[in-house]
């Protein structure tokens, strides 16, 4: 394990946050993870383009240019020595006497870990996971990847403890994403997930799915579906950079259909583009 903190390459457990940092004083601020496979970090370039992207939404500028920031982060990766790792990138509007609005002159802070990737066990991707759904008490700009996850903290939590691997936020019963995933069902041979509006996370994954969906001539339709349509379903699944494409077992009790055909073809062709890469 490595990190990088402002300016310099530190060790994980090296205590180098103020105390006034703005991260943790207000959650003022995005990340991004990412995942590296064999030492080759996956859809690098898409992370970095949504790290802009929520950057530029909370009206906060990057510490270095994005490719800078992307150097660094490779420049860890290669003294980490770890092939199966897990980039984190937070950027925070710095350091600064407590006060609501935004510091003056701007100077962001730029955190990077790298550590072990979190690798879903066989049994668990074998089995599928179970789910619970909560309602989706966030802002209503869940598209901006912000530091802000409490909802994200109190649902997965709940999940923990009811046994499940993730909780999935609901909306006047339509299903959005999970607490740290997308969601995808299959219905008569349709995928559907939620579409990327401001209210979800536009993951990368999703993104990724839809597109190895398409080249595979699987009809994918990104429109909302109700808890109802989810129980209903015949095959049902999270995406994200950590968990890939897993599928789901049981949601709020209700054991789903055991069907995986479509799971299975999507999550072949992702481990195919993978390899790609
Ligand atoms: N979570 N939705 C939410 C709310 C998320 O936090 C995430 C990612 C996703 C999936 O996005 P992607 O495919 O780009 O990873 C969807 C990361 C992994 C995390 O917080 O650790």
């Amino acid at each position: 394990e490595i990190a990088f903190y402002q300016d310099r390459f530190i060790e994980v457990d090296e205590p180098v946050i103020p105390i006034q940092e703005r991260g943790h004083q207000f959650g003022d601020g995005i990340y991004e993870v990412i995942r590296v496979y064999n030492g080759v970090p996956f859809t690098m370039r898409e992370h970095m383009e949504r790290m802009e992207e929520s950057a530029g939404l909370i009206r906060m500028e990057l510490p270095y240019p994005a490719q800078e920031i992307e150097r660094l982060a490779l420049e860890a990766l290669r003294r980490s020595d770890i092939l199966e790792a897990e980039i984190y990138i937070q950027i925070t509007r710095g350091i600064h006497i407590r006060q609501h609005h935004f510091p003056e002159p701007a100077a962001s802070a730029l955190s990077i870990i790298i550590k072990d990737a979190r690798i879903v066990p066989e049994d668990k991707r074998m089995s599928g996971v179970d789910v619970i759904t909560r309602d989706d008490v966030r802002w209503k700009l869940c598209y901006v990847k912000s530091l802000n996850l409490l909802p994200n903290v109190m649902a997965k939590q709940e999940a923990v403890e009811a046994g499940a691997q993730e909780a999935l936020f609901v909306d006047n019963n339509v299903v959005k994403e999970g607490s740290s995933s997308n969601v995808f069902i299959v219905k008569d041979g349709i995928v559907k997930t939620h579409p990327a509006t401001k209210g979800i996370l536009h993951g990368i994954t999703r993104r990724v799915v839809i597109d190895t969906a398409r080249e595979a001539g699987i009809p994918l339709e990104e429109t909302r579906f109700t808890t109802e349509e989810l129980h209903e379903a015949d095959e049902a699944f999270l995406t994200s950079t950590t968990m890939e494409l897993l599928s789901i077992r049981q949601v709020d009790h209700h054991l789903l259909s055991e069907s995986r055909l479509v799971t299975d073809r999507l999550f072949a062709a992702f481990q195919e583009k993978k390899e790609k890469e």
